[in-house]
This record gives structure tokens, sequence and C-alpha cells, in this order.
């Protein structure tokens, strides 16, 4: 007899291609459609913000009431799919939702997220009752959906909740979701939760720490991050409640979704190529270069950057080792969007090397593609890295990763080892602008190379992270936490 599929929820407050501003909209896009592939029933949630487009979502009939202190919102449900096996529900609240962007605006987040997303939590279990949907389980991610734990374990039970057990993944700790004492109230929980064991931490509201400490299971999206957040270092304050439920966590590594980065069917990219066929990837990098006014000098590397411009990503040890990295033979293209010192930062670096630098400052998903195809080396200096895809995604398209030991970095980039002609890019341990001007340097020599990085390109592209592995070890999580 056919085994019964496991139904799960899957709640993130941003999901590709509808919303993202990091790497969490990627996996809340990737994940599901490779946990239905394997067997699930996997359907998900996420809020109408103003800018998802309606036009291709389907509106269902269903309505959905949550109360807030003493105000009741009322809400309606879009539909739409990820690929042919996942659906996806968009919660639509006109008033909380219906502005452009996810948490807020670059002056700042939204002042009112206490009451979006405390709505957005309760929200989700409220679907499962419209869509008479049992879940075995409700998977939820990060900060914005913490307190989905607290309420299926301190509600009244309800039929339409199965039981359902609650599964929180941990994408980035340096983000909590804390919020004045007084937005308590917005929960309806009983008084006796705001405490110590219970919802607060700093005398505040912890989305975060609620779940943490209410779910069933925890994963962090790597298996080093996994260990580095039961440290002060990384645990951002949670650490000690970390190792607590330290039996309940485990690291499972992020994966890249091939319908998306894929250098064989990518048409954001201007040539495309494969391991076997790798031609088109000269055209992309000659692309890139003209796009950025650059000349195409083969014996120079590219370096490529996408990211956020935080503290986090290490920029400044790029800042620090800036003035040698312009004496060595390379080009550097930049994409990115963040705090303001960072963009001052590349955009005089540009404008004192308009040779040697190409910069965009913004967020454009088809210029990450066309820098990740056309890059020859990508630069990934992290201080912390929760799990990172980019690198992924390097290594995918053929473009060498240098990473700083940390996170999910560690766990998907080997060092490169001549003799042995093993590893897959360069990695560093100091956070220090000399460390990394040491695996820079050692890049730059390997890519005059041409013999050993052929091979060094192709030991990348050769190594699997698509989503299909880790989805299992969720499935087998998921089946743990049933028992
Ligand atoms: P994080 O989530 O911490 O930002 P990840 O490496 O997990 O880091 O994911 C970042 C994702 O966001 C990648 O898909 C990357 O291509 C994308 N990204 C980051 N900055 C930009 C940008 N300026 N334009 C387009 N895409 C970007
Ligand atoms: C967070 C982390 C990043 C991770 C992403 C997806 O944004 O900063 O390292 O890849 O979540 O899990």
């Amino acid at each position: 007899m056919a085994e019964k599929k496991l139904k799960v929820l899957f709640a993130s407050a941003e999901v590709m291609p509808f919303a993202k501003t990091g790497g969490l909209g990627d996996v809340a896009g990737a994940l599901p459609k490779a946990l239905n592939a394997i067997g699930c029933q996997c359907i998900v949630a996420m809020p109408l913000y103003g800018g998802i487009k309606r036009d291709g979502l389907e509106k269902t009939k269903l309505t959905i009431a949550v109360t807030l202190a003493n105000s009741t919102y009322q809400a309606t449900v879009f539909k739409s799919k990820l690929d042919a096996k996942t659906e996806i529900y968009f919660i639509a609240q006109q008033e909380l939702f219906s502005r452009p962007n996810p948490y807020g605006t670059p002056a700042g987040d939204y002042p009112d997220n206490d009451a979006r997303f405390t709505f957005f939590n309760r929200a989700v279990l409220e679907l499962c009752r419209a869509l008479r949907f049992k879940p075995d389980v409700i998977h939820v991610n990060d900060w914005h959906l913490g307190l989905v734990p607290v309420f299926l374990k301190n509600l009244p039970k309800r039929d339409y909740l199965n039981g359902a057990k609650s599964v929180l993944s941990l994408h980035n700790l340096a983000y909590q979701g804390l919020f004045p004492k007084e937005s308590f109230r917005l929960c309806n929980l009983p008084d006796n939760l705001f405490g110590k064991s219970g919802v607060e931490m700093y005398g505040q509201l912890a989305f975060l720490k609620s779940g943490i400490l209410f779910a069933d299971a925890l994963t962090a999206v790597s298996p080093t991050y996994a260990k580095e957040i039961l440290a002060p270092e990384l645990g951002f304050g949670l650490e000690k409640i970390l190792q607590k439920r330290g039996k309940s966590l485990k690291g499972i590594l992020n994966g890249i979704d091939p319908e998306e980065w894929n250098p064989e069917t990518d048409r954001l990219i201007p040539h495309r190529y494969s391991r076997k066929n790798i031609a088109g990837k000269a055209k992309c990098r000659a692309a890139l270069l003209d796009k950025f006014n650059l000349s195409n000098n083969p014996a120079w590397p590219v370096v490529g950057i996408v990211s956020r411009l935080i503290e986090q990503k290490g920029f400044d040890m790029v800042a620090r080792a800036a003035e040698e990295m312009m004496k060595m033979d390379l080009y550097l293209v930049a994409l990115g969007t963040g705090q303001p010192e960072y963009e001052e930062f590349f955009r005089g670096l540009q404008l004192m090397h308009p040779q040697k630098v190409g910069l965009q400052i913004g967020y454009d998903n088809a210029v990450a593609h066309q820098i990740e195809a056309g890059s020859d080396l990508f630069l990934m200096p992290s201080k912390f890295e929760p799990c990172g895809l980019n690198q992924m995604y390097s290594l995918a398209y053929g473009t060498v990763p240098i990473v700083r030991a940390t996170g999910g970095l560690k766990d998907s980039v080997a060092n490169w080892q001549p003799a042995s002609r093993k590893g897959t890019g360069f990695v560093f341990k100091e956070a220090s602008a000399p460390a990394l001007l040491g695996a820079l340097k050692k890049a730059v020599a390997a890519f005059a190379n041409k013999k050993q990085w052929a091979k060094l390109v192709d030991n990348g592209m050769q190594q699997d992270f698509t989503w299909h592995k880790s989805a299992k070890l969720y499935l087998q999580l998921y089946k743990k936490v049933l028992t």
C-alpha cells in the first residue's frame, strides 16, 4: 500500500518569484518544490504584499479573520503555483500588507511590524481551517514566523490543526524580531507567557526566541552554522537557549534551484553553457565587461560580487584591502545595495579605478545572473554566513568562489590544493584584510595556469547542490518529529 503523504504547510515572509530580499526568498521558493518531488504534500503561505502583481493570481473565496488585542482584521486569500505540484497561498490584508516591501523602506522598518507579523502568524493557522488542510507539520522560517510554535502549543486545541508539529528554520540570528512589551497584547496569549520561559527577552516581545523555545524541531541552514550559534560569538544572545534545545537542532545545508540557477538553461545570461561545453562562459565574460565599460584583457580574472552591502558580509575587510587589491591584475565587478558607507566605498573605488572596477548600486536579478556567469572568481568574505547561496551559484556557473571559512561557506567550498588538484575554491580563515588578500593572490596566480584553472573550474561544476539531497533530510526530520 502506498505510504500516506506527509502534509506540510511551509510559511515564509518571502518566497521567490513573488518577494525576495535575500536568500530566504530563494530557499522558500525552492525547498517546497523539492519536498513535493519526493512525495510530500507541501503547500506554501506568504503575505500578499503590495509589490506582488495580482494579475497572475487566482482569487479564492476563502476568508480569514484574526483578532489582535481588541481589533479584528479580515483577510482574503489568493492562490498560485510554484510548479505543477506546489500550491502557494497569499494572505491579503490591505491595511497591513498593501505596501511595496516586506519589512520596510530604506528609511527603516515599518513601525507596525509587530502587528503585521503577529497577524501573519495567526493567519497561517487560520489558513488551515479555511482550506480544510490538516497539516502534519507546519514548517516556519526566521523571526517573522516565530510565534507559530507558541500559538500551536498554547492556544486551545483546534481540530483543523490536527495536533501539527512545528519546525523552525534559522536563517540568520542577527534578525530577532524584538518589539516593546506593549506589543504582547496583540498576541492574545495568557499573561503568564510574558516571561523568561515564554515569549519575553530583555523585557521585550521576542519572536525568534519564542520560536526557538516552542518549536518541536529546529534547523539551521548549514551544519557549521548549527554549531556556531551555540557559542556567544554567533549566538547573538540566544546561545544559551539554543544549547538547551541542542538535541532538537539540526544543520541542513540549503540547496540551489536548478530551474532558476543553471547556466545551461538560464535565459537571463547572454550565452548558455555547461560543464561539457563551456565556450559560452568566455562570451558571458566578454559581455559582462562590455556592459560595465571595461576592456577585456584575457590575463586578468574578473572578480564578481553580488551582495547586500551590510556588516555581515565583510565589506569593511574589502575596504581595507582595496588599495592592495587595485595593484593586482584583475577586474572587479560589483552589484549590491545596503548600508550607505559601503555604497560610498564602492562608488569611490569605481571613480578612482574606472578601468578596473564595474559597479551597479541597486537590486537587479538579471545582472546578478550575468555576474555569476561572466566572472572568473566570486568574492564572499563574510564575517558570518549562515549558509550563503551565491557561492553555490558560482560553483554551478564555473566561477571560482573566494570565501571565508564560516557557516555554509565552509560547508560548500573546499580549498584548492594544487598538488592533488582537489578543491573548488579559495578559503581563508581569519577575518582580516591580509587573509583576504592572501587568498585573492593565490586565486589570481592560479588563474594564470590555464590547465590547473580548467581543473579547478571543472571540480566546482561537478558539485551537486540541488535541493534533492537536503529535501530528503527535511523529510527525515519531519518523520522523526512525528514519532
Ligand atoms: P543573504 O540572504 O544573507 O543576503 P544569500 O547568499 O543566502 O545571502 O542570498 C542572497 C541572494 O540575494 C542571492 O540569490 C543573491 O543573488 C541575491 N542578491 C543579493 N544582492 C542582490 C542584488 N543587489 N541584486 C540582485 N540579487 C541580489
Ligand atoms: C540568510 C543568511 C544566508 C542564507 C539565507 C538563506 O539570509 O544570511 O546566509 O543563505 O538566509 O538560508
